[in-house]
């Protein structure tokens, strides 16, 4: 791989330790998957931050960087933490926890990442226009970034993606290519889409064709009119999740599907189809049901909103998280939507969710309108789920 003089000179030291391990790790990565180049990064998106994941290996790792100097080059904003710093009592998650996660983040900010913890970080400041190469690593926002922005990334690693905001640059492979970007099977959906929960099952059904096919081909997917943000959110995740695809076009709604001809090979997506998905990711009677989770992907202004409207002066009756950013959750304190919320006995987990917050065992049956959040319910927490329309899962809380 051709180095510029800048990133040699990284390579051998000259900018400090940590620098030149980060431009190791991605000079590494260059050669194994043949890049030709680094390209400039517009910024860096950091996975892996819940102290459930990283313990004290992955936080040896992040101080070890911190004494070497390491400071981000780039705007880096974090993925979801394990625990929100502000309301961890109401959420149940330990003290020491809460001080092993404080330590994550602080390493972090000493590095000069800004500590906002979401999986949705171009709803709050980072957001990436057509064409930028970045460098992100949770796997719903890469697949957002990709597809509905036109953006750059390949699913970074938590130390690539650091090293990426220490260095500014990343190896040219993958999805910073055009080759890469193409489509190489069309969806052609039969079923009418409602609700973000239908986005969930439709990207289950694409996902587990992509999983099963053993590549990861590029879906160019017809016969959907429209998609709000909210839906596309939900089907990036949702993708990403059960086919670990990180890029689609979607006809008339992503940038780059207007100029990608129409793959011969065709999946066609019925009503029984998105059916089947939801009814694969609900193994829970409604009476079992003890935890409701709204904000896989985190949640919008516009579903606090929808939130809002539908429990104003009602009174939950399960534990029920609100999960989001610390920017949203700010829009809906000014609103005064946070104390409502909060009235009828719901509680915000803002900067975390129900994924990398440890609650193993701590509930029997989880009801999202998430097929991530179910997937990752059943499987690394052993629950039951429910997959419900927002609106039924709301219905679910209050029952
Ligand atoms: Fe985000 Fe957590 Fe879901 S990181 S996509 S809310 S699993």
């Amino acid at each position: 791989m051709i180095l510029s003089l800048a990133q040699q000179e990284m390579l051998d030291g000259k900018y400090g330790r940590s620098a030149q391990k980060a431009m190791q790790i991605l000079a590494a990565l260059g050669a194994i998957y043949g890049a030709g180049r680094m390209v400039p990064v517009a910024s860096v998106q950091i996975a892996g931050v819940s102290y459930d994941n990283l313990g004290e290996a992955g936080l040896e790792f992040l101080s070890d960087m911190t004494d070497g100097g390491a400071h981000a080059r780039v705007l880096t904003t974090l993925n979801p933490a394990g625990t929100d710093i502000d309301n961890s009592q109401p959420l149940g998650i330990s003290e020491d926890f809460v001080h092993n996660q404080e330590r994550i983040l602080e390493a972090f900010a000493r590095m000069g990442v800004i500590t906002t913890c979401s999986c949705t970080p171009y709803l709050s400041g980072n957001l990436p226009h057509y064409g930028e190469h970045i460098a992100w690593s949770e796997s719903s926002a890469v697949c957002f970034a990709n597809s509905v922005l036109g953006a750059r990334t390949n699913r970074e690693g938590g130390p690539s993606a650091l090293a990426a905001a220490i260095t500014g640059v990343t190896p040219e492979y993958g999805y910073h290519l055009d080759a890469q970007r193409r489509a190489a099977f069309s969806v052609l959906v039969r079923a009418k889409l409602e609700h973000t929960s239908d986005f969930g099952a439709l990207g289950a059904v694409i996902g587990r064709h992509i999983e099963g096919s053993g590549i990861k081909p590029v879906p160019l997917i017809r016969g959907i009119p429209g998609a709000s943000l909210e839906n596309l959110k939900s089907f990036c995740a949702s993708l990403a999740t059960f086919g670990g695809a990180a890029l689609f076009h979607m006809e008339g709604i992503t940038p780059e599907s207007a100029g990608q001809t129409g793959p011969e090979d065709t999946l066609v997506v019925t009503q029984k189809d998105i059916h089947e998905a939801a009814a694969s990711l609900t193994d829970a009677r409604p009476d079992e049901v003890d935890f409701v989770s709204l904000g896989c992907p985190h949640l919008s202004i516009r579903e606090i909103t929808r939130l809002v409207e539908l429990l104003n002066g009602k009174r939950i009756k399960k534990t029920v998280w609100i999960t989001t950013s610390r920017p949203v959750k700010h829009m809906a304190d000014r609103m005064g939507y946070t104390r409502i919320i909060e009235d009828a006995g719901a509680v915000f987990a803002t900067d975390t969710c129900c994924v990398v917050a440890p609650l193993k065992g701590r509930f029997k049956a989880l009801a999202t309108d998430s097929a991530k959040a179910c997937y990752y319910a059943a499987s690394k927490n052993k629950f039951k789920t429910r997959l419900l329309t927002f609106e039924q899962a709301v219905e679910e809380a209050l029952r």
